[in-house]
């Protein structure tokens, strides 16, 4: 990888994960259960955790799929999952930002997103892409709050619940 490994925000540990992570992020999966629901319509199923490691859009290069664990003390409180260069090549596309649920509500997501955002731009990205299901209202929210604008909406299949989702876009640098 280019530049910084990984976004940085001591004291935490942020390293990128492996398939050798799987349990981990399956029990923290466990432990957003009300988020799973919420957007899969469905509890944490056994194969979230590798799901999120190896699902990518196709034409996705394995290196530029990237998912990163946020650890306090050994222990893994989020998950983050980027997507470099995607859908073109200046934009970087976040796929989950995900955090265990006693950690919420006291600005550690906009303390994530923020190094997230300046390891991004150190990359050289020129915009970030997430999507977000209209019924997150605490993440639509959140995301308006960090600086991200609604550029449009479409429909989004789980298998389980058709839920419409708007997508974002923040522009970084100038
Ligand atoms: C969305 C998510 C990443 C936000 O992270 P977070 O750390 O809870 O975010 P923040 O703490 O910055 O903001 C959340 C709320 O706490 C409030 N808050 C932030 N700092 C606070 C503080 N010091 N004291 C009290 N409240 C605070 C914010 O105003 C916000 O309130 P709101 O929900 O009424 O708008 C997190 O809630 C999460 O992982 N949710 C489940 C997964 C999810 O929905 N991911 C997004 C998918 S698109």
């Amino acid at each position: 990888m280019r530049e910084q490994e990984a976004p940085q925000l001591a004291p935490y540990q942020v390293r990128r994960l492996t398939d050798a992570d799987a349990a981990e992020i399956q029990d923290l999966y466990v432990r957003c259960t009300a988020f799973v629901e919420l957007v899969e319509g469905r509890p944490p199923a056994s194969h979230d955790g590798l799901d999120l490691l190896q699902a990518k859009p196709p034409g996705v290069k394995d290196e530029d799929k990237l998912v990163f664990g946020l650890f306090e003390a050994g222990r893994m409180i989020g998950a983050l999952d980027v997507l470099r260069g995607y859908p073109e090549p200046d934009i970087w596309y976040l796929g989950l930002l995900m955090l265990s649920p006693e950690t919420r509500n006291r600005g550690l997501g906009a303390q994530v997103y923020a190094a997230t955002r300046r390891w991004v731009e150190a990359n050289g990205g020129k915009a970030v892409r997430l999507i977000v299901q209209a019924q997150n209202d605490a993440a639509l929210r959140f995301w308006e709050r960090q600086g991200f604008v609604v550029i449009g909406a479409t429909t989004q299949d789980t298998g389980e619940r058709t839920n419409e989702v708007f997508r974002m876009e923040q522009r970084l640098g100038g």
